[in-house]
């Protein structure tokens, strides 16, 4: 199972089914914030719907396709991140991201994607990272910021959420900029 210790109160761990029940009550407990900005809360409405997620992430995991973690804050789950897909032609790989609204504000998410950077640059030999948010989600925006991505441009309409489109924003890290 993939494990990538990044600091002494920071662990990723891949998402396993036995996490099923921890990360539907995780979700459910944020689920106003979340879904301000992420699509598939209203569809989680159970531990069998985590459980679905799950089993996708790992077969999609089997396929080389992408790399979704729990993140463990002082053993505790608190949201997710990972590798949501990985083109494997291009050496090119999308960063997302999620956080129980209990565990914003400390620097977890800063910390996390730093080490997914290291993990993709060194380890997977990976070229570029891609992160996208929607234009108004500022919490969000701030992290690649925070981590010397490049706003590369605006994909209009990218995203439908429950409603309504949101505009995308696209940040992208080139092996050769990182440190
Ligand atoms: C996007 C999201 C993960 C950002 O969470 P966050 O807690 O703001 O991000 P971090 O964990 O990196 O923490 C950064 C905050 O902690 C502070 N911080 C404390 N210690 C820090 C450290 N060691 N390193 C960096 N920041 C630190 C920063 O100053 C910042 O606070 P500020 O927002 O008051 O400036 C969170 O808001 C979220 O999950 N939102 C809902 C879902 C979502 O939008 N997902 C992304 C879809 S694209």
């Amino acid at each position: 199972m993939f494990r990538l210790d990044i600091d002494e109160e920071i662990t990723l761990i891949q998402i396993q089914e036995s996490h099923a029940e921890e990360l539907f009550r995780l979700t459910d407990k944020s689920r106003k914030e979340l879904r301000e900005w992420l699509p598939w809360v209203d569809g989680t409405k159970s531990k069998r719907d985590s459980l679905t997620f799950i089993r996708l992430t790992l077969n999609s995991y089997e396929a080389k396709k992408a790399l979704n973690c729990g993140i463990f804050y002082r053993g505790k789950l608190c949201g997710m991140a990972g590798f949501n897909s990985i083109d494997w032609q291009n050496l090119n790989a999308q960063v997302g991201y999620w956080l129980a609204t209990d565990f914003v504000g400390r620097g977890i998410m800063t910390r996390s994607v730093s080490g997914l950077i290291e993990y993709a640059f060194y380890e997977l030999e990976l070229n570029r990272i891609e992160i996208r948010a929607a234009v108004e989600n500022s919490k969000s925006r701030a992290i690649p910021e925070r981590l010397n991505f490049k706003h590369e441009g605006v994909v209009r309409q990218a995203e439908w959420l429950y409603d309504h489109f949101v505009d995308h924003a696209v940040y992208g890290l080139l092996r050769s900029e990182w440190r």
